[in-house]
Protein backbone atom coordinates (compact mmCIF):
# COMPACT_ATOMS: atom_id res chain seq x y z
CA UNK A 1 0.00 0.00 0.00
CA UNK A 2 2.87 2.16 1.30
CA UNK A 3 4.73 1.49 -2.12
CA UNK A 4 1.33 2.34 -4.22
CA UNK A 5 1.40 5.53 -2.62
CA UNK A 6 5.01 6.67 -3.57
CA UNK A 7 4.62 5.83 -6.46
CA UNK A 8 1.53 7.98 -6.51
CA UNK A 9 3.11 10.58 -5.30
CA UNK A 10 6.57 10.18 -7.67
CA UNK A 11 4.25 10.22 -10.73
CA UNK A 12 2.29 13.67 -9.56
CA UNK A 13 5.59 14.85 -9.31
CA UNK A 14 6.79 14.17 -12.22
CA UNK A 15 4.06 15.39 -14.19
CA UNK A 16 4.27 18.67 -12.41
CA UNK A 17 7.61 19.20 -13.10
CA UNK A 18 7.56 18.55 -16.96
CA UNK A 19 4.63 20.33 -17.61
CA UNK A 20 5.49 23.73 -15.35
CA UNK A 21 4.28 26.89 -16.16
CA UNK A 22 7.05 29.78 -15.96
CA UNK A 23 6.40 32.35 -13.20
CA UNK A 24 5.16 35.49 -14.15
CA UNK A 25 7.76 37.38 -16.02
CA UNK A 26 8.53 40.89 -15.81
CA UNK A 27 8.89 42.15 -19.03
CA UNK A 28 9.01 46.09 -18.27
CA UNK A 29 12.57 46.88 -19.43
CA UNK A 30 11.78 45.86 -23.31
CA UNK A 31 8.60 47.80 -23.08
CA UNK A 32 6.33 44.76 -22.93
CA UNK A 33 8.91 42.44 -25.56
CA UNK A 34 10.08 39.23 -24.93
CA UNK A 35 13.58 39.24 -23.15
CA UNK A 36 16.39 36.86 -21.53
CA UNK A 37 13.76 35.45 -18.99
CA UNK A 38 11.34 34.07 -21.56
CA UNK A 39 13.90 32.77 -23.40
CA UNK A 40 15.33 31.11 -20.65
CA UNK A 41 12.36 29.53 -19.40
CA UNK A 42 11.91 28.03 -22.79
CA UNK A 43 15.36 26.93 -22.32
CA UNK A 44 13.82 25.08 -18.91
CA UNK A 45 11.16 23.46 -20.27
CA UNK A 46 9.06 25.49 -18.75
CA UNK A 47 5.74 26.59 -20.47
CA UNK A 48 5.71 30.34 -21.29
CA UNK A 49 1.99 31.85 -22.36
CA UNK A 50 2.78 33.92 -25.37
CA UNK A 51 -0.45 35.50 -25.78
CA UNK A 52 1.54 38.83 -25.34
CA UNK A 53 3.13 38.15 -28.40
CA UNK A 54 0.28 36.44 -30.61
CA UNK A 55 -2.51 39.60 -29.17
CA UNK A 56 0.35 42.34 -29.86
CA UNK A 57 -0.13 42.23 -34.05
CA UNK A 58 -1.93 45.41 -35.36
CA UNK A 59 -3.46 47.11 -32.04
CA UNK A 60 -2.27 50.35 -31.92
CA UNK A 61 -4.19 50.54 -28.29
CA UNK A 62 -1.66 47.61 -27.24
CA UNK A 63 1.61 48.74 -28.87
CA UNK A 64 4.47 49.70 -26.44
CA UNK A 65 4.02 53.30 -25.84
CA UNK A 66 6.69 55.83 -27.85
CA UNK A 67 7.88 56.86 -24.23
CA UNK A 68 9.11 53.41 -23.58
CA UNK A 69 12.46 51.67 -24.45
CA UNK A 70 11.44 49.83 -27.72
CA UNK A 71 8.32 51.88 -28.54
CA UNK A 72 6.46 51.75 -32.02
CA UNK A 73 6.17 55.29 -32.51
CA UNK A 74 2.52 54.69 -31.86
CA UNK A 75 1.41 52.82 -34.88
CA UNK A 76 2.37 49.43 -36.57
CA UNK A 77 5.40 48.22 -36.84
CA UNK A 78 7.61 45.75 -38.73
CA UNK A 79 7.75 43.07 -35.66
CA UNK A 80 4.50 43.64 -35.57
CA UNK A 81 3.76 42.10 -38.99
CA UNK A 82 6.48 39.48 -38.25
CA UNK A 83 4.81 38.27 -35.26
CA UNK A 84 1.31 38.09 -36.97
CA UNK A 85 2.99 36.04 -40.05
CA UNK A 86 4.38 34.07 -37.11
CA UNK A 87 1.15 33.12 -35.25
CA UNK A 88 -0.69 33.20 -38.29
CA UNK A 89 -2.70 36.10 -38.12
CA UNK A 90 -1.43 38.00 -40.60
CA UNK A 91 -3.81 39.37 -43.49
CA UNK A 92 -2.12 37.30 -46.23
CA UNK A 93 -3.64 37.02 -50.09
CA UNK A 94 -2.18 34.59 -52.41
CA UNK A 95 -3.67 33.90 -56.28
CA UNK A 96 -3.16 30.85 -56.40
CA UNK A 97 -2.27 28.09 -54.06
CA UNK A 98 -5.24 28.48 -51.53
CA UNK A 99 -4.79 28.45 -47.38
CA UNK A 100 -1.87 26.40 -47.67
CA UNK A 101 0.02 29.36 -49.78
CA UNK A 102 -0.84 31.91 -46.94
CA UNK A 103 0.88 30.20 -44.48
CA UNK A 104 4.35 32.36 -45.09
CA UNK A 105 6.05 31.19 -41.63
CA UNK A 106 5.30 28.66 -39.08
CA UNK A 107 7.26 27.38 -36.15
CA UNK A 108 5.58 24.41 -35.19
CA UNK A 109 7.65 22.54 -37.67
CA UNK A 110 10.90 22.64 -35.61
CA UNK A 111 8.82 21.09 -32.90
CA UNK A 112 7.47 18.30 -34.94
CA UNK A 113 10.66 17.73 -36.46
CA UNK A 114 12.18 16.94 -33.06
CA UNK A 115 9.17 14.85 -31.85
CA UNK A 116 9.52 12.70 -35.10
CA UNK A 117 13.25 12.79 -34.55
CA UNK A 118 13.30 12.21 -31.01
CA UNK A 119 10.81 11.06 -28.92
CA UNK A 120 8.64 8.84 -31.39
CA UNK A 121 11.70 7.27 -32.61
CA UNK A 122 13.04 6.15 -29.05
CA UNK A 123 9.99 5.26 -27.22
CA UNK A 124 8.53 3.47 -30.49
CA UNK A 125 11.95 1.58 -29.86
CA UNK A 126 11.44 0.19 -26.37
CA UNK A 127 7.49 -0.55 -26.93
CA UNK A 128 8.44 -2.40 -29.93
CA UNK A 129 12.06 -3.83 -28.45
CA UNK A 130 9.83 -3.86 -24.51
CA UNK A 131 7.00 -6.26 -25.89
CA UNK A 132 9.33 -8.82 -27.73
CA UNK A 133 11.58 -8.94 -24.66
CA UNK A 134 8.34 -9.52 -22.61
CA UNK A 135 7.37 -12.31 -24.45
CA UNK A 136 10.13 -14.20 -24.81
CA UNK A 137 11.00 -14.20 -21.07
CA UNK A 138 6.77 -15.05 -20.64
CA UNK A 139 7.35 -17.73 -22.97
CA UNK A 140 10.43 -19.01 -21.45
CA UNK A 141 9.00 -18.89 -17.89
CA UNK A 142 5.65 -20.19 -18.75
CA UNK A 143 5.79 -22.30 -22.12
CA UNK A 144 2.99 -22.43 -24.34
CA UNK A 145 -0.63 -22.77 -22.91
CA UNK A 146 -1.24 -26.56 -23.29
CA UNK A 147 -4.81 -28.31 -23.38
CA UNK A 148 -5.00 -30.67 -20.42
CA UNK A 149 -7.37 -32.98 -22.15
CA UNK A 150 -6.54 -35.21 -24.90
CA UNK A 151 -8.15 -34.06 -28.40
CA UNK A 152 -10.96 -35.54 -29.16
CA UNK A 153 -10.59 -36.12 -32.59
CA UNK A 154 -14.35 -34.04 -32.86
CA UNK A 155 -14.28 -30.54 -34.44
CA UNK A 156 -16.43 -27.48 -34.24
CA UNK A 157 -16.18 -24.71 -37.23
CA UNK A 158 -15.04 -22.07 -34.72
CA UNK A 159 -14.55 -19.02 -38.20
CA UNK A 160 -16.15 -18.95 -41.23
CA UNK A 161 -14.17 -18.47 -44.70
CA UNK A 162 -15.28 -15.65 -45.52
CA UNK A 163 -14.23 -14.31 -41.33
CA UNK A 164 -10.42 -16.03 -42.01
CA UNK A 165 -10.66 -14.15 -45.27
CA UNK A 166 -10.96 -10.42 -43.70
CA UNK A 167 -8.92 -11.87 -40.62
CA UNK A 168 -6.21 -12.44 -43.08
CA UNK A 169 -6.39 -9.71 -45.02
CA UNK A 170 -6.46 -7.49 -42.10
CA UNK A 171 -3.31 -9.18 -40.66
CA UNK A 172 -1.52 -9.36 -44.21
CA UNK A 173 -1.94 -5.57 -44.83
CA UNK A 174 -1.14 -4.96 -41.57
CA UNK A 175 2.02 -6.82 -41.43
CA UNK A 176 3.30 -5.11 -44.86
CA UNK A 177 2.17 -1.32 -43.90
CA UNK A 178 3.73 -1.97 -40.44
CA UNK A 179 7.21 -2.98 -41.94
CA UNK A 180 6.90 -0.37 -44.80
CA UNK A 181 6.40 2.23 -42.21
CA UNK A 182 8.73 1.06 -39.55
CA UNK A 183 11.64 1.28 -42.87
CA UNK A 184 10.25 5.44 -43.70
CA UNK A 185 10.80 5.62 -39.29
CA UNK A 186 13.79 4.05 -38.78
CA UNK A 187 15.44 3.68 -42.42
CA UNK A 188 17.44 6.80 -42.12
CA UNK A 189 18.97 5.93 -38.54
CA UNK A 190 19.49 2.20 -39.17
CA UNK A 191 19.66 1.37 -42.66
CA UNK A 192 21.65 4.03 -44.41
CA UNK A 193 24.76 3.70 -42.24
CA UNK A 194 24.53 0.03 -42.48
CA UNK A 195 23.56 -0.61 -46.17
CA UNK A 196 24.37 2.73 -47.78
CA UNK A 197 22.02 5.63 -48.54
CA UNK A 198 21.50 4.45 -52.46
CA UNK A 199 20.02 0.98 -50.52
CA UNK A 200 17.65 2.76 -48.28
CA UNK A 201 16.40 5.25 -50.82
CA UNK A 202 15.29 2.19 -52.75
CA UNK A 203 13.76 0.55 -49.84
CA UNK A 204 11.82 3.84 -49.02
CA UNK A 205 10.79 4.63 -52.55
CA UNK A 206 8.97 0.83 -52.79
CA UNK A 207 8.11 0.63 -48.98
CA UNK A 208 6.21 4.08 -49.80
CA UNK A 209 4.87 2.69 -53.26
CA UNK A 210 3.60 -0.54 -51.30
CA UNK A 211 2.63 1.32 -47.93
CA UNK A 212 0.53 4.22 -49.68
CA UNK A 213 -1.92 1.20 -51.95
CA UNK A 214 -2.31 -1.21 -49.34
CA UNK A 215 -4.10 1.09 -46.38
CA UNK A 216 -6.98 0.50 -48.78
CA UNK A 217 -7.24 -2.79 -47.95
CA UNK A 218 -6.25 -2.72 -44.57
CA UNK A 219 -9.81 -0.50 -43.96
CA UNK A 220 -11.76 -2.81 -45.73
CA UNK A 221 -10.91 -5.54 -43.57
CA UNK A 222 -10.99 -3.28 -40.70
CA UNK A 223 -14.91 -2.55 -41.60
CA UNK A 224 -15.70 -6.03 -42.00
CA UNK A 225 -14.34 -7.51 -39.14
CA UNK A 226 -16.30 -5.27 -37.20
CA UNK A 227 -19.34 -6.07 -38.62
CA UNK A 228 -19.00 -9.72 -38.08
CA UNK A 229 -17.60 -9.74 -34.78
CA UNK A 230 -18.87 -6.55 -32.59
CA UNK A 231 -21.84 -8.67 -31.43
CA UNK A 232 -19.39 -10.96 -29.67
CA UNK A 233 -17.25 -8.35 -28.22
CA UNK A 234 -19.58 -6.37 -26.27
CA UNK A 235 -18.22 -6.81 -22.44
CA UNK A 236 -20.26 -8.55 -20.04
CA UNK A 237 -20.13 -10.28 -16.78
CA UNK A 238 -17.80 -13.64 -17.89
CA UNK A 239 -15.00 -11.08 -18.76
CA UNK A 240 -14.72 -9.95 -15.14
CA UNK A 241 -14.21 -13.73 -13.84
CA UNK A 242 -12.43 -13.90 -17.11
CA UNK A 243 -9.86 -11.38 -16.11
CA UNK A 244 -10.12 -12.16 -12.29
CA UNK A 245 -7.96 -15.55 -13.42
CA UNK A 246 -5.60 -14.10 -15.45
CA UNK A 247 -7.47 -15.55 -18.13
CA UNK A 248 -5.81 -19.15 -17.53
CA UNK A 249 -2.75 -17.80 -18.91
CA UNK A 250 -0.85 -17.43 -15.82
CA UNK A 251 -2.09 -20.28 -13.33
CA UNK A 252 -3.85 -23.76 -14.28
CA UNK A 253 -6.95 -22.32 -14.03
CA UNK A 254 -9.63 -21.77 -17.19
CA UNK A 255 -12.09 -19.42 -17.00
CA UNK A 256 -15.66 -19.88 -18.93
CA UNK A 257 -15.67 -17.82 -21.93
CA UNK A 258 -18.16 -17.04 -24.77
CA UNK A 259 -16.96 -16.87 -28.51
CA UNK A 260 -14.39 -14.15 -27.26
CA UNK A 261 -13.13 -13.80 -24.00
CA UNK A 262 -11.99 -10.65 -21.96
CA UNK A 263 -7.96 -10.17 -23.37
CA UNK A 264 -9.68 -10.68 -26.94
CA UNK A 265 -12.27 -8.26 -26.40
CA UNK A 266 -9.24 -6.19 -25.71
CA UNK A 267 -7.17 -7.29 -28.65
CA UNK A 268 -10.51 -6.28 -31.02
CA UNK A 269 -11.16 -3.16 -29.21
CA UNK A 270 -7.76 -2.22 -30.44
CA UNK A 271 -8.09 -3.02 -33.16
CA UNK A 272 -11.02 -1.19 -33.96
CA UNK A 273 -9.95 2.11 -32.28
CA UNK A 274 -6.37 2.02 -33.02
CA UNK A 275 -7.09 0.88 -36.49
CA UNK A 276 -9.26 3.66 -37.33
CA UNK A 277 -6.79 6.48 -35.97
CA UNK A 278 -5.04 5.05 -37.95
CA UNK A 279 -6.60 4.79 -41.06
CA UNK A 280 -8.32 8.41 -40.67
CA UNK A 281 -5.05 10.24 -40.21
CA UNK A 282 -3.32 8.33 -42.97
CA UNK A 283 -6.38 8.91 -45.25
CA UNK A 284 -5.59 12.76 -44.71
CA UNK A 285 -1.66 12.35 -44.92
CA UNK A 286 -2.40 10.54 -48.38
CA UNK A 287 -4.20 13.45 -49.39
CA UNK A 288 -2.35 16.29 -48.11
CA UNK A 289 -4.11 19.03 -46.84
CA UNK A 290 -7.49 17.75 -48.31
CA UNK A 291 -8.81 16.36 -45.78
CA UNK A 292 -8.21 18.30 -42.48
CA UNK A 293 -9.35 16.33 -39.47
CA UNK A 294 -7.99 18.31 -36.40
CA UNK A 295 -10.19 21.30 -37.22
CA UNK A 296 -13.10 19.47 -35.47
CA UNK A 297 -11.07 17.06 -33.25
CA UNK A 298 -8.99 19.97 -31.75
CA UNK A 299 -12.15 21.45 -30.69
CA UNK A 300 -14.04 18.83 -29.15
CA UNK A 301 -11.08 17.68 -26.60
CA UNK A 302 -10.35 21.31 -25.30
CA UNK A 303 -14.18 21.01 -24.57
CA UNK A 304 -14.09 17.76 -23.40
CA UNK A 305 -11.12 18.76 -20.96
CA UNK A 306 -9.20 15.92 -22.59
CA UNK A 307 -6.50 17.84 -24.46
CA UNK A 308 -5.38 19.47 -20.74
CA UNK A 309 -5.44 15.75 -19.25
CA UNK A 310 -3.46 14.20 -22.02
CA UNK A 311 -1.16 16.79 -23.26
CA UNK A 312 -1.38 19.27 -20.47
CA UNK A 313 -2.50 22.26 -22.52
CA UNK A 314 -5.14 23.08 -24.80
CA UNK A 315 -4.86 22.15 -28.84
CA UNK A 316 -5.02 24.97 -31.19
CA UNK A 317 -8.94 25.68 -32.28
CA UNK A 318 -7.90 26.03 -35.51
CA UNK A 319 -4.70 24.75 -36.57
CA UNK A 320 -3.00 25.73 -40.07
CA UNK A 321 -2.62 23.42 -42.74
CA UNK A 322 1.14 22.29 -41.64
CA UNK A 323 -0.06 21.72 -38.16
CA UNK A 324 -2.91 19.42 -39.18
CA UNK A 325 -0.35 17.19 -41.19
CA UNK A 326 2.08 17.68 -38.15
CA UNK A 327 -0.61 16.35 -36.15
CA UNK A 328 -1.78 13.35 -38.61
CA UNK A 329 1.72 11.71 -38.76
CA UNK A 330 2.53 11.87 -35.01
CA UNK A 331 -1.27 10.55 -34.51
CA UNK A 332 -0.53 8.04 -37.07
CA UNK A 333 2.48 6.43 -36.06
CA UNK A 334 1.72 7.06 -32.23
CA UNK A 335 -1.26 4.62 -32.71
CA UNK A 336 0.61 2.21 -35.26
CA UNK A 337 3.60 1.18 -32.93
CA UNK A 338 0.94 0.66 -29.89
CA UNK A 339 -1.09 -1.23 -32.33
CA UNK A 340 1.81 -3.05 -33.53
CA UNK A 341 3.17 -3.98 -29.92
CA UNK A 342 -0.63 -5.23 -29.12
CA UNK A 343 -0.42 -7.01 -32.45
CA UNK A 344 2.79 -8.84 -31.91
CA UNK A 345 1.53 -10.33 -28.34
CA UNK A 346 -1.44 -12.02 -30.32
CA UNK A 347 0.46 -12.66 -32.99
CA UNK A 348 2.69 -14.77 -30.04
CA UNK A 349 -0.83 -16.61 -28.68
CA UNK A 350 -2.31 -17.32 -32.05
CA UNK A 351 0.82 -19.12 -33.15
CA UNK A 352 3.49 -20.71 -30.65
CA UNK A 353 1.98 -18.93 -27.01
CA UNK A 354 -0.86 -22.08 -27.49
CA UNK A 355 -1.83 -25.35 -28.33
CA UNK A 356 -4.29 -25.49 -31.25
CA UNK A 357 -5.29 -21.65 -31.38
CA UNK A 358 -4.20 -21.54 -34.73
CA UNK A 359 -6.67 -23.93 -36.25
CA UNK A 360 -8.99 -21.25 -35.37
CA UNK A 361 -7.93 -19.01 -38.57
CA UNK A 362 -6.07 -21.54 -40.43
CA UNK A 363 -8.55 -24.23 -40.85
CA UNK A 364 -11.30 -22.48 -39.15
CA UNK A 365 -12.24 -26.02 -36.98
CA UNK A 366 -11.04 -26.14 -33.40
CA UNK A 367 -11.39 -29.60 -31.80
CA UNK A 368 -13.63 -30.04 -29.01
CA UNK A 369 -10.96 -30.50 -26.11
CA UNK A 370 -9.44 -26.77 -27.53
CA UNK A 371 -12.88 -25.01 -27.06
CA UNK A 372 -13.91 -26.53 -23.63
CA UNK A 373 -10.39 -25.30 -22.19
CA UNK A 374 -10.59 -21.95 -23.22
CA UNK A 375 -14.21 -21.06 -24.86
CA UNK A 376 -16.99 -23.44 -22.53
CA UNK A 377 -19.60 -21.27 -22.89
CA UNK A 378 -19.36 -20.87 -26.64
CA UNK A 379 -19.23 -24.61 -27.45
CA UNK A 380 -22.30 -25.29 -24.95
CA UNK A 381 -24.22 -22.76 -27.35
CA UNK A 382 -23.19 -24.52 -30.35
CA UNK A 383 -23.96 -27.72 -28.92
CA UNK A 384 -27.31 -26.47 -28.01
CA UNK A 385 -27.47 -25.24 -31.60
CA UNK A 386 -26.66 -28.32 -33.20
CA UNK A 387 -29.14 -30.24 -30.89
CA UNK A 388 -32.10 -28.10 -32.26
CA UNK A 389 -30.89 -28.19 -36.10
CA UNK A 390 -28.14 -31.04 -36.98
CA UNK A 391 -25.41 -30.28 -39.15
CA UNK A 392 -25.97 -33.40 -41.20
CA UNK A 393 -29.77 -34.28 -40.84
CA UNK A 394 -30.05 -37.63 -42.09
CA UNK A 395 -32.69 -37.94 -45.11
CA UNK A 396 -35.80 -39.76 -44.30
CA UNK A 397 -35.91 -42.80 -46.01
C1 LIG B 1 0.63 -13.97 -38.42
C2 LIG B 1 -0.22 -13.20 -37.83
C3 LIG B 1 -1.46 -13.60 -37.09
C4 LIG B 1 -1.86 -14.80 -36.57
C5 LIG B 1 -1.11 -16.11 -36.59
C6 LIG B 1 -3.17 -14.61 -35.99
C7 LIG B 1 -3.93 -15.59 -35.41
C8 LIG B 1 -5.20 -15.43 -34.93
C9 LIG B 1 -6.03 -16.48 -34.38
C10 LIG B 1 -5.61 -17.93 -34.25
C11 LIG B 1 -7.21 -15.94 -34.01
C12 LIG B 1 -8.43 -16.66 -33.42
C13 LIG B 1 -8.35 -16.81 -31.95
C14 LIG B 1 -9.49 -17.65 -31.44
O1 LIG B 1 -9.92 -18.57 -32.09
O2 LIG B 1 -9.97 -17.41 -30.34
C15 LIG B 1 -7.16 -14.53 -34.32
C16 LIG B 1 -8.14 -13.60 -34.06
C17 LIG B 1 -8.05 -12.25 -34.28
N1 LIG B 1 -7.02 -11.60 -34.93
FE1 LIG B 1 -5.29 -12.45 -35.55
N2 LIG B 1 -3.52 -13.30 -36.16
C18 LIG B 1 -2.51 -12.64 -36.82
C19 LIG B 1 -2.45 -11.30 -37.16
C20 LIG B 1 -3.42 -10.39 -36.85
C21 LIG B 1 -3.34 -8.97 -37.12
C22 LIG B 1 -2.15 -8.31 -37.80
C23 LIG B 1 -4.48 -8.40 -36.66
C24 LIG B 1 -4.92 -6.96 -36.69
C25 LIG B 1 -4.25 -5.96 -37.13
C26 LIG B 1 -5.28 -9.44 -36.08
C27 LIG B 1 -6.52 -9.25 -35.49
C28 LIG B 1 -7.29 -10.25 -34.94
C29 LIG B 1 -8.53 -10.01 -34.25
C30 LIG B 1 -9.20 -8.64 -34.02
C31 LIG B 1 -9.00 -11.26 -33.83
C32 LIG B 1 -10.28 -11.53 -33.02
C33 LIG B 1 -10.01 -11.28 -31.56
C34 LIG B 1 -8.98 -12.23 -30.99
O3 LIG B 1 -9.10 -13.45 -31.19
O4 LIG B 1 -8.05 -11.75 -30.36
N3 LIG B 1 -4.62 -10.63 -36.22
N4 LIG B 1 -5.93 -14.26 -34.89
Amino acid sequence: MLNRLLSIALLVMTVSVTGVWAQEIDRSSTGGAQNLADILARQNAQKVDNSFRSDATGDPSIAAPTTENLGTLGGQSDPELWRALRFGSADVTVSSGGRVAEVIMQDTGSAWLQFREGPLLSYGAYILGGTLLALLVFYLLRGPVKVDEPFTGRTVTRFKAVERFAHWLLASSFIALGLTGLLVLFGRLYIAPLLGKETNALLLEYSKLVHNSIGWAFMLALVMIFVFWVAHNLPDKTDIKWFAQFGGIVGKNHPPAKKFNGGQKIIFWSVIVFGSVISLTGVSLLFPYEVPIFAQFNPLMNQLGLAELIWGNTLPEAPLPHQEMQAAQMMHTGAALVLMAIIVAHIYIGTVGMQGAYDAMGSGEVDEAWAHQHHSLWLEEVKEKEGAAPKSATPAE
